[in-house]
């Protein structure tokens, strides 16, 4: 039998609508055969600022319990997950403070080779969910990786699809079970993916 995947959940998550997506990619991973870590990154924003807006201190007190991403999960990954919401059409600066931090690994090569896959949330429907994840993407051309988008290979991207990465509207409310659905799927395929990729390489 093959040896099983790991697959890390990376994201950032304000006032838990990527967190969702999150959780629905984990079980999409976990499902496909994969072990799986789900971290979150750092918060870097005030606590002044988390504090003046309800549902976002409610968020970062229910998701402390939730590792924080380290390096060692990105190169103990065979798939990597990126989740984020929209900040102006891009990623949002937590996320990429630690993506920053990677140069070290990059420099040894670490992060190249493996599955790579984005997940997103904006408030309205033409909010940037492309450019976000594209935003995501353009970091894994760096990196070296192999970017597993979802594209139109399930039924159930022809409900809500994106062929870019799961993209979530919260101003139509939390994600649903239909973007919980989209998101599984792209997790599970990009599990599929790396575990052929694993085998493929010895
Ligand atoms: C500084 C800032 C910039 C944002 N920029 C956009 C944007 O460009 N387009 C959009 O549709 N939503 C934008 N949003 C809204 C969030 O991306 C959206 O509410 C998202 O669903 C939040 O996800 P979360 O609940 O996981 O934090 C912005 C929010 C903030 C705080």
């Amino acid at each position: 039998m093959s040896e099983p995947v790991n697959v890390a959940i990376i994201y950032y998550s304000s006032t838990g609508n990527v967190h969702a997506l999150a959780t629905g990619a984990a079980e999409g991973a976990r499902k496909a055969g994969a072990d799986v870590r789900m971290r979150r990154v750092a918060e870097l924003a005030p606590d002044h600022v988390v504090a003046g807006k309800a549902e976002w201190a409610e968020h970062v007190d229910s998701t402390s319990d939730i590792p924080e991403a380290s390096h060692d999960d990105l190169t103990w990954a065979d798939a990597v997950l990126l989740g984020t919401p929209t900040r102006f059409g891009a990623m949002a600066s937590q996320l990429k403070q630690f993506i920053d931090t990677t140069g070290p690994i990059w420099e040894q090569g670490l992060l190249a080779g493996k599955v790579y896959s984005g997940f997103t949330s904006t408030y309205t429907n033409h909010g940037g969910q492309e450019s976000t994840l594209l935003s995501l993407y353009n970091v894994v051309y760096h990196w070296g990786g192999v970017i597993v988008p979802p594209g139109y290979t399930d039924p159930v991207q022809y409900e809500l699809g994106n062929p870019y990465g799961t993209s979530h509207i919260s101003g139509f409310g939390p994600p649903t079970e239909v973007h919980l659905n989209t998101v599984r799927h792209q997790a599970a395929r990009a599990t599929e993916i790396a575990q052929a990729l694993k085998q493929a390489r010895g």
